[in-house]
């Protein structure tokens, strides 16, 4: 029996106000290793506020947050940033990069905040860069990417710390068509290669090759059934 990566019982999250927001309504879900979900739903209806709970970004207001096993209520706020750290890799639609440093350098220098020697992040580093299709780049500055690739090296980044959960958030949002099915190609691949991904997006090509869709609206999250292909 595989456990799930992610169990939630009645998971709600209010924004006080006033007025009170209840941004997301009382869910249970639970994300299984391997598992590629899309999230979709008109602006405001809740997506972000889906991810953030579910990468320790925000805190529910009510419900149960198991997350590898870990009852994630009983943390403290710093266990809350060590697991994120450790098992959390988010990829937003602008892609956060430093801009001085060379995309070997972005990639390798997340995931710092552990002990890890420098000589291992540099190797994962490349791995990873090696399976987003960066290598022949390793030494560019992100000014002299395509909005493509650069969004490539964030996924980089975010894989690097071998997380157990990979989060994005409109990774397509701010590229063109054909960046878009590079980048939907590239989900594909990490998919394959057995990442459990969960993944806000409007763009329904993009959702659809996802093998789950949750449809959020109002902050009620529903599930869509799907022939699993
Ligand atoms: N910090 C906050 N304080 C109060 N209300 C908030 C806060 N953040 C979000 N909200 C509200 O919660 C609701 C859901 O917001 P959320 O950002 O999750 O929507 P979304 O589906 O991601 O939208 P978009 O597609 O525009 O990014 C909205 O009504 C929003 O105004
Ligand atoms: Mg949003």
């Amino acid at each position: 029996m595989t456990d799930p990566v992610v169990e939630w019982r009645q998971v709600a999250r209010t924004y006080p106000g006033p007025p009170a927001v209840h941004a997301l309504e009382p869910t249970d879900l639970t994300i299984w290793p391997g598992d590629f979900a899309a999230v979709v739903g008109p602006s405001g209806s809740g997506k972000s506020t889906l991810l953030n709970v579910l990468g320790l970004l925000n805190q529910p207001t009510a419900g149960s947050y198991r997350l590898d096993g870990v009852a994630t209520e009983q943390l403290t706020p710093a266990q809350r940033a060590g697991v994120r750290g450790r098992r959390i890799g988010f990829v937003f639609q602008s892609f956060h990069l430093l801009n001085h440093r060379t995309v070997l350098d972005n990639v390798a220098l997340a995931g710092t905040y552990d002990k890890t020697p420098r000589a291992t992040r540099l190797a994962r580093a490349a791995e990873v860069i090696d399976l987003v299709g960066l290598t022949p780049r390793l030494g560019a500055l992100p000014s002299t990417l395509s909005g493509g690739e650069r969004q490539r090296v964030a996924i980089a980044r975010a894989l690097a710390a071998r997380p157990t959960v990979l989060l994005c958030d409109e990774p397509t949002g701010n590229l063109d068509s054909a960046r878009s099915q590079e980048i939907i190609a590239l989900f594909e691949t990490m998919h394959q290669a057995g990442f459990t991904i969960v993944m806000v997006t409007h763009d329904e090509t993009l959702a659809a090759r996802a093998r789950r869709r949750l449809d959020v609206l109002d902050g009620v999250v529903r599930e869509t059934e799907r022939v699993r292909p």
